[in-house]
C-alpha cells in the first residue's frame, strides 16, 4: 500500500495522525531554563504536526551551552513543560522531548568560569553565543572515563523527568556537534581509552545512554536523532559512511521509536557521496528524514518509502498550520530570521495562520 505524508502511522505505541514531524529548533525563549505558557501556545499552535519533537532541552548545568534555553532536571522544569505537554495533548498532537547536553560548544561564562566537558580536548572553531555575546569557544576539558557514568546518569535522570512532564518520549540529541556527536566522530574523539578509537568504542556512550533511558521509560519512547554528514560546530569524520552505518546498526534490534536523520550539512556542504539509504537499512525502526524538504520531496520520500516520516525545520517555524497548507497546497509564510533566537512573542506566536489569515 502506498502511503503519503497525510498517511496515520503507529509510533511509540501511538497513532500519529500524519507523517509530519515538528523538527528541533533551539528559540532561546525561556530567560530562567523553565518553559513557560508563550512556549506553550508555540507548540501547541503546532500541534497538527503527527509528532513535535522539541527544541534542545538540557539535562543537567553542565549541559547548557546557549542563553535562554530551556533545562529538564528541576521540578520546576518538570512544572513548565507540563504546561506544553497539556497544550498539544489538548489539541490532539504528540510531543518528544529532545535530550540536550551541548559538551564542547558552550562557554565557561555558563558553568561559573569551569571549563565545558568533550571527549578530548579539541576546541571548536568558532564562536559561543553567550550571554555577552559571541565569544571565541575555549578548549574544553576531557571527560575522564570516571565521569562517564555520571553523564549517562543525566540522561536517564532527564528522562524520567520529561516523561514526569507528560511527554510521549524523548529523542537523544546525538547530531550537529554536540557532545554525544563529538564521540561518535573522529575529528572531536582523540580518546585512546574504551570510549574512543574504534567505532565500537566512539558509540558506546551513545549504546550506554539508549540502554538507560530505554531500560527506564520503555525503548519504543526513545528516537536517536543523528547528523552524518554536518559539519556546523566544526564536525568531521574520516569516514562517515562507515562511521554511521555501524552506529544505526548499533541502534537495532532494540525497538527504538526511530532514527532521525539530518540528511544536510547546516554549514552548506554538500552530502559527498554519501548514501543516506545504506544508513537507514542498517536500521530496523521507523526513519525520519530531515533537512530542506518541501512538499513535494517529502511526498516523493514516503511514496518512495525512502522516509517513513518527514521532519521540516523552518517551514514549521512560519507556518503554525503547515500540514493543512500541504493539504490545501496553500502558500506558505515567510520566515524572519532576525527574530529566530530570543525575544518574545514575534516571529514566534504571531505567524498567522491560514484560518487568521
Ligand atoms: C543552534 O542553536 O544553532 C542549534 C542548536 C541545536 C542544534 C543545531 C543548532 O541541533
Amino acid at each position: 500500500m502506498t502511503h503519503t505524508l497525510f498517511s496515520s502511522i503507529e509510533l511509540s505505541g501511538q497513532t500519529l495522525s500524519n507523517r509530519m514531524v515538528m523538527a528541533p529548533m533551539t528559540r532561546n525563549r525561556a530567560p530562567d531554563t523553565i518553559a513557560n505558557a508563550m512556549m506553550a501556545e508555540h507548540y501547541a499552535q503546532r500541534a497538527g504536526a503527527g509528532l513535535i519533537i522539541t527544541e534542545g532541552t538540557q539535562i543537567s548545568e553542565q549541559a547548557v551551552g546557549y542563553p535562554a534555553t530551556p533545562g529538564i532536571f528541576t521540578q520546576q522544569h518538570i512544572d513548565g513543560w507540563k504546561l506544553v505537554t497539556d497544550a498539544v495533548h489538548a489539541k490532539g498532537g504528540h510531543v518528544f522531548a529532545q535530550l540536550w547536553h551541548c559538551g564542547r560548544i558552550s562557554h565557561p561564562d555558563f558553568h561559573h568560569g569551569d571549563l565545558p566537558v568533550a571527549p578530548s580536548a579539541i576546541a571548536a572553531a568558532g564562536d559561543a553565543f553567550t550571554y555577552e555575546g559571541l565569544k571565541p569557544f575555549i578548549t574544553p576539558r576531557e571527560l575522564d572515563i570516571s565521569e562517564i557514568g555520571g553523564i549517562v546518569e543525566q540522561y536517564r535522570h532527564a528522562a524520567v523527568y520529561a516523561m514526569e512532564a507528560g511527554f510521549d518520549g524523548v529523542e537523544i540529541h546525538a547530531a550537529n556537534g554536540y557532545l554525544i556527536d563529538q564521540f561518535l566522530r573522529d575529528g572531536s574523539n582523540r580518546r585512546t581509552d574504551s570510549y574512543g578509537g574504534s567505532l565500537e568504542n566512539r558509540v558506546r556512550l551513545l549504546v550506554e545512554v539508549v540502554t538507560a533511558v530505554g531500560a527506564e521509560i520503555g525503548f519504543n519512547k526513545v528516537g536517536v536523532r543523528l547528523s552524518p554528514i554536518n559539519a556546523f560546530n566544526d564536525m568531521s569524520d574520516s569516514n562517515p559512511q562507515a562511521t554511521f552505518n555501524y552506529i544505526a546498526s548499533s541502534l537495532s534490534g532494540r525497538s527504538l521509536a526511530y532514527l532521525h536523520v539530518v540528511e544536510v550539512s547546516m554549514s552548506g556542504e554538500s552530502a559527498g557521496g554519501f548514501d543516506m539509504q545504506q544508513l537507514r537499512n542498517h536500521f530496523d525502526g521507523p526513519y525520519i528524514a530531515n533537512g530542506g524538504y518541501d512538499h513535494a520531496r517529502a511526498e516523493d520520500a514516503i511514496a518512495t518509502v525512502a522516509a517513513d516520516l518527514v521532519a521540516f525545520g523552518t517551514p514549521y517555524l512560519a507556518n503554525p498550520d503547515l500540514s493543512e497548507r500541504f493539504r490545501l497546497n496553500a502558500e506558505l509564510n515567510e520566515a524572519d530570521q532576525a527574530t529566530f533566537y530570543g525575544g518574545d512573542e514575534h516571529g514566534y506566536t504571531d505567524y498567522p495562520s491560514l484560518e487568521a489569515a
